[in-house]
């Protein structure tokens, strides 16, 4: 008998261009931390589409705004103005310190503006030779031409050669090679304050005490890229202010919307005041849409989410070190509040995303054995613990 799962996969197989090996679940429905598949089986949701669902699955009040502001209206362009963006922009200027925004529809496109203003800057103010770019390795920024050139995979780069030239990439915990890194051609230099794809690494205080230093010496701009740790997923608006970082750009993505695709990049107000017409511009970016689902998140990370996000993300934590003691297949932990890994041996690490779907729990593995989580920012101390419960028997089947 065919059933409806295996017909959604084979039409999949058929059409959809095979770029991404899908595991075999076929997600309808969810509500806060919990999604259920076509054959009605829930499941603990600790990925939230890669840190997107921040307000968690089914929220009513993003989905109000949602249908309100489908039924006013969706879309102008920006060839004209609608009040959304504006209070979103200042919103997210309040919350960064970055006074302009210019919105966008993805983390990749809020890289790609990012190193564009960041080229822009010095173009426009006389320093013509400034236009490289100094990034870390492991780090992950996007798959578009720009934003590929300073993810350091690989893998990710080397079918899509030749890429933008001048990025050179230094080891996230050397101090001294990125000082040698930065020279009078740097434009900029872009850091994740915790690399989340290469394996959630937190930046050491040492290494960002160090970018701050070169930074200023040098007057060379700073780029973070909060697509994943920002927006209140580790407890507090964004992670380069607790590593004392003061970004001249910040790029913002995944939970700025709920799962509504938008984007953002910020802007200090020396780098926009060297921005012109015309530099740079999308025809969906910051519509109303887009602007009135993140001005709901927005709304509930200044109400109290924050706060809420650093005590789950400390309950988090200690489920996760009792996991680790009853478990001999886990090892490092790292991350801060919602976003954590652990290093899983490698003969688990293969498995354990299949045998966790087996136990009911979403789970991701990146950088080969590091086992990934980002649930919604809205979890429950209850989720949390049946989903660390559901994972470490996952890890038994899986090893
Ligand atoms: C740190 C970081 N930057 C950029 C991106 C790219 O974002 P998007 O997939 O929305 O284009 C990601 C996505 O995982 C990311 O984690």
């Amino acid at each position: 008998m065919t059933t409806a799962a295996d017909q959604v996969l084979s039409v999949e197989a058929a059409h959809i261009l095979q770029v991404y090996k899908r595991l075999p679940l076929v997600l309808v429905r969810g509500a806060g931390a919990r999604v259920t598949d076509c054959d009605g089986r829930e499941y603990i949701d600790l990925l939230s589409g890669i840190g997107v669902v921040s307000l968690g699955h089914g929220h009513t009040g993003l989905t109000r705004a949602i249908a309100a502001q489908a039924e006013e209206l969706l879309h102008t362009s920006n060839l004209f103005f609608h009040p959304l963006q504006g209070q979103l922009a200042a919103r997210l200027s309040r919350l960064s310190g970055l006074p302009r925004a210019f919105f966008c529809n993805s983390g990749t496109e809020a890289v790609e503006a990012c190193l564009k203003f960041a080229r822009r800057y010095w173009h426009t103010a006389g320093s013509r030779g400034r236009t490289e770019i100094v990034a870390f390795e492991r780090a992950f920024h996007g798959r578009t031409f720009g934003s590929l050139s300073v993810t350091s995979g690989a893998p990710y780069r080397e079918p899509f050669a030749p890429l933008v030239p001048g990025v050179r990439f230094v080891p996230p915990d050397d101090p001294e090679a990125l000082r040698a890194a930065v020279t009078s051609a740097t434009a900029a230099v872009i850091v994740e304050p915790i690399q989340g794809e290469g394996g959630v690494w937190p930046l050491s205080r040492t290494m960002a005490d160090a970018l701050t230093a070169v930074c200023e010496e040098t007057g060379t701009l700073l780029i973070a890229d909060e697509i994943q740790c920002g927006l209140g997923r580790t407890g507090r608006p964004f992670h380069s202010a607790a590593l004392g970082l003061r970004p001249d750009l910040m790029a913002l993505g995944k939970a700025l919307g709920g799962g509504v695709p938008v984007g953002a990049a910020l802007l200090s107000e020396r780098v926009a005041a060297n921005v012109a017409f015309g530099d740079h511009g999308s025809t969906y970016g910051g519509n109303l849409l887009a602007c009135r689902a993140a001005l709901v998140f927005v709304d509930a990370l200044e109400n109290g989410l924050t706060e809420r996000v650093a005590e789950a993300g400390a309950h988090l934590e200690r489920g996760l070190r009792r996991l680790a003691a009853q478990h001999a297949t886990v090892g490092e932990i790292r991350g801060a509040g919602l976003m954590r890994g652990f290093e899983v041996a490698p003969e688990v690490a293969d498995g354990i995303v299949a045998a966790g779907l087996e136990r009911g729990v979403i789970v991701n593995r990146t950088a080969g054995t590091v086992v990934r989580l980002l649930p919604p920012l809205t979890i429950s101390d209850a989720d949390i613990d049946e989903g660390l419960a559901r994972l470490g028997a996952a890890l038994e089947d899986a090893s």
